[in-house]
């Protein structure tokens, strides 16, 4: 059976990936999960540069020889702060500064900024190295505004404040299966996955 490599220990980005990925005849599996440990610098200055950093250096262990490496990147874009958090948002304020603390900040710096002008999207970069050499890169979008204060329970980091004009909601309040189909992160993966059906690098499975 194929293996995707995943550049990620996050558990809940496998189990997305797995859940839609799950009608194809393929084996998706951790770096951890393959004995790959790569120290990567992430000093792209793009999602996409990010994305094939990591795809890449994954792909440079013997262990992955026979198989498709894959990673993503993925962060915040404000368009009245000249598209801040960007590819700095897990370092926003620092690693450590806890998103109630840089939620507030985002929504301090926007003061008096009034609705229309509030328009932000948060980006998803993925890629993938096949096994010939050929890679793949995709890049989607999940268009909102900021809102004026911490909204719902869901989702992790700038979700709270994120605010999604057509359901009324932050993506924070809406449930984990509306924003896996709606989130930049899961239209990433589904386009992923059909580049990679397209490149004859995945089947269906039989049956
Ligand atoms: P990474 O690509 O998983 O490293 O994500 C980078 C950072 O972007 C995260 O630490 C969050 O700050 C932010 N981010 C990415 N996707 C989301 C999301 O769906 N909701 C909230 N924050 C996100």
């Amino acid at each position: 059976m194929k293996r995707i490599i995943f550049a990620t220990g996050n558990a809940g980005k496998l189990r997305e990936i797995r859940a839609i990925l799950s009608d194809l005849n393929v084996e998706v599996l951790s770096m951890k999960e393959a004995g790959i440990s790569a120290d990567i610098v992430e000093d792209g200055k793009t999602f996409e540069d990010n994305a094939l950093i990591k795809a890449r250096a994954v792909r440079q262990d013997e262990k992955a020889a026979d198989a498709i490496t894959m990673a993503d990147d993925s962060g915040l874009e404000v368009d009245a702060l000249d598209k801040e958090p960007g590819v700095y948002s897990a370092r926003y304020m620092g690693e450590d500064t806890s998103y109630r603390i840089k939620n507030q900040n985002i929504i301090d710096r926007l003061s008096g900024v009034p609705d229309e002008k509030r328009t932000a999207r948060f980006v998803c970069a993925m890629a993938a190295c096949l096994p010939d050499g050929r890679e793949i890169l995709v890049k989607r979008t999940m268009e909102g505004r900021i809102g004026y204060e911490e909204r719902g329970e869901n989702g992790f980091g700038y979700d709270p404040i994120f605010f999604l004009p057509e359901y009324g909601r932050t993506s924070a309040e809406i449930s984990p299966e509306e924003k896996n189909r709606i989130s930049h992160r899961g239209k990433a993966l589904q386009a992923m996955k059909e580049e990679l059906y397209q490149a004859g690098a995945l089947a269906k499975k039989e049956g």
